[in-house]
């Protein structure tokens, strides 16, 4: 579904180069949630965002379904794939509804099945539309405007989903529970997910599989048994040390 073969992106940062991204080979399987972990400034918005072509590759390739995705217009690429960001990201001068319609606005479609297509999205992620879609952001909780950024993300019915932290701005108990409420619906919708975060437990709880970086490279992919059972050196010993004590019962 989605391929990275030897990608390396650098930025030049006050006249330095910055290598965010090292040489990083990876597949995602169609259907699959794999989740990017790391701590901060590992790579791991680079990567997803290479996966969209928001960036692209100093070198090496990025495949989508086998294509290569420097040949594909970077607009239509897009609209296969919803980008859901912290806090939902939502425009604070639309209602639910209108965040929700964007793209199917962008794409043309007229008021009537925009507005179906808003409605079927806000029952799906639980926010009933008669509740919920003329209210604005600020009228939302946190985890609502969490749940309208997925609506939004889904509305072109996209084959993979892309999240950068979706949940790290929630509280603690507002989190839990829009995690397993993604959960299911991630298993409604049947989609190709990758998930940026940096809380271990939240990655063995979504992720089939978790791809864990550290400065830009990947040390290890694999199921928590994989992680758990084989290591893959010291390095990701000691981040599961660090991030797994006693800490995720619920995966
Ligand atoms: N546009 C940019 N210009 C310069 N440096 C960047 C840019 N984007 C990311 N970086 C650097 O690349 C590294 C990886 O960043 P990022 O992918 O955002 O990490 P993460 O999402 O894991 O926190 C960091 O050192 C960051 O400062
Ligand atoms: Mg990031």
């Amino acid at each position: 579904m989605i391929r990275l073969e030897g990608v390396s992106r650098t930025f030049l940062a006050e006249g330095r180069e910055v290598t965010a991204v090292k040489d990083i080979t990876l597949e995602i399987f169609a259907g699959e949630c794999l989740c990017l972990i790391g701590k901060s400034g590992c790579g791991k918005t680079t990567t997803l965002r290479l996966i969209n072509r928001l960036l692209q590759p100093t070198s090496g390739r990025v495949l989508v379904d086998g294509v290569d995705t420097e040949t594909v217009d970077p607009i239509r690429l897009r609209r296969g794939m919803g980008y859901v960001v912290q806090s939902g990201a939502l425009f604070p001068h639309l209602t639910v509804r209108r965040n929700v319609e964007l793209m199917c606005r962008v794409e043309g479609w007229d008021g009537a099945r925009s507005l179906a297509r808003a409605n079927e999205l806000l029952t799906l992620v639980r926010l009933p539309p008669e509740d919920f879609a003329e209210r604005f952001p600020s009228e939302l909780s946190g985890g609502q405007r969490q749940r309208v950024g997925v609506a939004r993300a889904l509305a072109l019915d996209p084959d993979i989903l892309l999240m950068d932290e979706p949940f790290g701005a929630l509280d603690p108990v507002t989190r839990h529970e829009v995690q397993q409420e993604f959960r299911e619906l991630e298993g409604a919708v049947n989609k190709t997910v990758v998930i940026v975060t940096h809380d271990l437990a939240e990655a063995f709880l979504l992720g089939d599989r978790v791809a864990l970086m550290a400065e830009g490279e990947i040390l290890q992919v694999g199921t928590l048994d994989d992680f758990r059972t084989a290591p893959a050196g010291p390095r990701v010993q000691r981040f599961l040390e660090q991030h797994l004590e006693g800490g995720h019962g619920q995966a």
